[in-house]
């Protein structure tokens, strides 16, 4: 072992990268085996029934989907790509949940034909496109009502907003939720399991969460007293924050189902509703920390007294988020990894943009040309929010554990990049 060399999965990095090239996305599975565990086993051992689906848009391919299959997780899916993939990595049906505020005709009816586990229904037009579906394929469904609670989660706090602005689900305080809700009981081809709910991402307290269950149980005890409705299924959604630099501080992830399990079943003892089962939606938290994104350094331009710039032969192609979010992450020179740190540098993309900066001061050792950077925690939303600008081909992705590792998605050739591309004669 190369005692100043990284190592992910217990494999030396620089050895990844020979045989990889740059840049290349390494997942630790254990990690994301560990983080699924904690989900699972919390529920278990709170004898709650419940489900762990995995929100696929963080990362999906067909080998992240199969160790999701592995662990026993359900998979949520917003889109017929995502329900294409989930297909292709057989992952069983009857645990796929499909989201989406504008689903078209192609996805209900490519979910219905695959029999899929549920559709979480998110507006009117959805309603009447599921039914035209139903009736054609003379077929049954269970759908959850997504609703939006008012919450609205920020990063470290959150606030309750007096009136509904989202795109997604049905507004509970024009009583739309429960106009769809009707609808959908008067029809004998859906069987309504329950509601859903998803307050934010990357947050990092738990009362958010309460108060959401709080506002989605007072909904379910007037269903109950105007309907007769009781919810078999409540979702949570997902949203549970990982640490991206030392200044994030995430909760255990058994933290977040211990505060729900409680405040559920507070709720239905409160309303005197029939316990539920829980289920969540956890993307980012399962393989965002478990990701790690190596590059190599190229250019290093030293501009004296205003910074030192150090480019890489990736980017915003691969990681978007610092320059669609100003995300922060940490890096760490992956062939330097004990030498002392020396210098404060930024840390460039390759695109033909000033605003793809991946990393802004980071403190590294005397950093050159030929070094390897690995940007951590760039599991979640990096590789799936990949794009094409500059006709960057996508990175590989490579999966390590137990000491061996396993290219699961190819490195993108150039001949990919214009395979659908026409001449104009
Ligand atoms: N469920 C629903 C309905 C969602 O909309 C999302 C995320 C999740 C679950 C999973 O959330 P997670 O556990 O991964 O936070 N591209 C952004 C994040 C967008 C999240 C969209 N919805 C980013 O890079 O931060």
């Amino acid at each position: 072992m190369i005692q100043n060399h990284l190592h992910i999965g217990g494999i030396d990095a620089v050895d990844l990268i020979n045989q990889y090239g740059t840049p290349l996305f390494v997942y630790d599975v254990e990690k994301i085996r560990e983080n699924a565990r904690l989900f699972t086993q919390t529920f278990e051992e709170r004898n709650v029934k419940h489900q762990v689906a995995y929100a696929s848009k963080a990362f999906s391919s067909i080998a992240i989907l199969q160790v999701a299959k592995q662990e026993g997780l359900s998979l949520d899916v917003v889109s017929e790509g995502e329900l294409y993939t989930a297909i292709q990595a057989d992952f069983p049906v009857e645990k796929i949940h499909m989201h989406g505020n504008n689903k078209n005709r192609d996805e209900l009816d490519m979910a219905i034909r695959h029999q899929i586990g549920c559709i979480v229904v998110d507006n009117f037009y959805e309603i009447d496109l599921l039914e035209e579906l139903l009736e054609k394929h003379q077929r049954k469904m269970k759908v959850l009502l997504r609703v939006t609670p008012g919450i609205e989660a920020h990063t470290h706090d959150y606030i309750l907003t007096g009136q509904e602005d989202s795109k997604f689900g049905f507004d509970l305080s024009s009583h739309q939720a429960g106009q769809a809700l009707q609808r959908l009981l008067q029809n004998e081809r859906i069987h309504v399991q329950g509601v859903h709910c998803h307050i934010g991402s990357q947050i990092f307290e738990t009362q958010g969460f309460v108060m959401a269950t709080k506002k989605v149980f007072s909904m379910l005890k007037d269903w109950h007293n105007q309907f007769g409705y009781q919810a078999e299924v409540v979702n949570l959604g997902g949203g549970f924050g990982i640490r991206y630099t030392n200044d994030d501080e995430p909760l255990p992830l058994n933290e977040y189902v211990v505060a729900l399990v409680d405040a559920v079943t507070e709720q239905a003892k409160e309303y005197q509703l029939m316990m539920p089962e829980i289920w969540i939606e956890p993307g980012r938290s399962i393989v965002g920390e478990a990701g790690t994104t190596i590059y190599t350094v190229g250019s290093v331009k030293d501009i004296p007294d205003v910074r030192k710039y150090v480019s890489v032969d990736g980017g915003m192609t691969d990681n978007i988020r610092p320059a669609l979010y100003q995300a922060k992450y940490e890096a760490v020179v992956a062939n330097k990894i004990n030498q002392p740190i020396t210098e404060t540098v930024s840390i460039a993309g390759k695109c033909c943009e000033s605003g793809d900066m991946l990393i802004w001061d980071l403190e590294v050792p005397a950093i050159e040309n030929g070094d390897l950077l690995a940007v951590q925690s760039t599991g979640a939303y990096g590789y799936s929010m990949s794009s094409h600008y500059n006709r960057f081909p996508n990175a590989a992705v490579v999966f390590v554990e137990n000491g061996k590792s396993q290219l699961v998605v190819k490195r993108e050739t150039y001949k990919d990049l214009v395979q659908n591309d026409l001449s104009y004669e």
